[in-house]
């Protein structure tokens, strides 16, 4: 066989480098960095934050019927220019710590769940699970979490970030803010 000259050494000897550098560029690139942290991070908060399951029916999660209760009337509420606002004194549910009320139909673009902890903040989210089935979403009492009224229970913190199931992405949390007494959520 030929012998390999020094001038083909060196050529081989940089293709196999820059193979050998892109590989590892790949398997190490930031961003697999970051969503390996980010893995890391809701592995913690799973361990760390208690999951608790509101108690269904199989046929109510079968069917995706959430157990908080939709506004009764379009008086109690009205939509326009992006924002929903809410007339507490029509919505008694949401004036008891630990309350909630879900709001869509009418002009509502997306429909929304407002819930009042029991640290009497008011928290509003857009009410789409991520998942594949979009199902509602119910506050779990007794913790910071809503979750999925479906099968597979999707639950999120009351930041929007999921902390069990198999829900991809958070869920969209909106601004609320009290003007005097009414409850205004911004949606977007
Ligand atoms: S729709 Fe499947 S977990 Fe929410």
């Amino acid at each position: 066989m030929e012998k390999m000259t020094r001038r083909t050494f060196l050529k081989a000897s940089a293709i196999m480098a820059a193979i050998f550098t892109t590989g590892f560029l790949q398997k190490f690139s930031f961003k697999s960095i970051i969503e390996t942290a980010e893995a890391k991070a809701i592995q913690i908060k799973e361990k760390t934050m208690e999951i608790k399951f509101i108690e269904r029916s199989f046929f109510q999660r079968l069917f995706g019927t959430p157990a908080t209760p939709k506004a009764e009337t379009t008086d109690s509420w009205t939509y326009a220019g992006g924002k929903l606002s809410i007339d507490l004194a029509k919505a008694p549910q949401l004036k008891k710590p630990g309350g909630a009320l879900r709001f869509e139909g009418g002009d509502l673009p997306e429909r929304v769940l407002v819930i009042y902890g029991n640290d009497k903040t008011y928290r509003a989210f857009k009410n789409r699970c991520t998942h594949i089935g979009h199902r509602r979403l119910d506050p779990v009492p007794g913790t910071h979490t809503v979750q999925c009224c479906s099968v597979n229970k999707s639950t999120y913190d009351v930041d929007g970030n999921k902390i069990y199931g198999p829900a991809p992405k958070p869920i969209t949390p909106y601004p609320a803010e009290l003007k005097g007494d009414r409850l205004v959520v911004k949606i977007f």
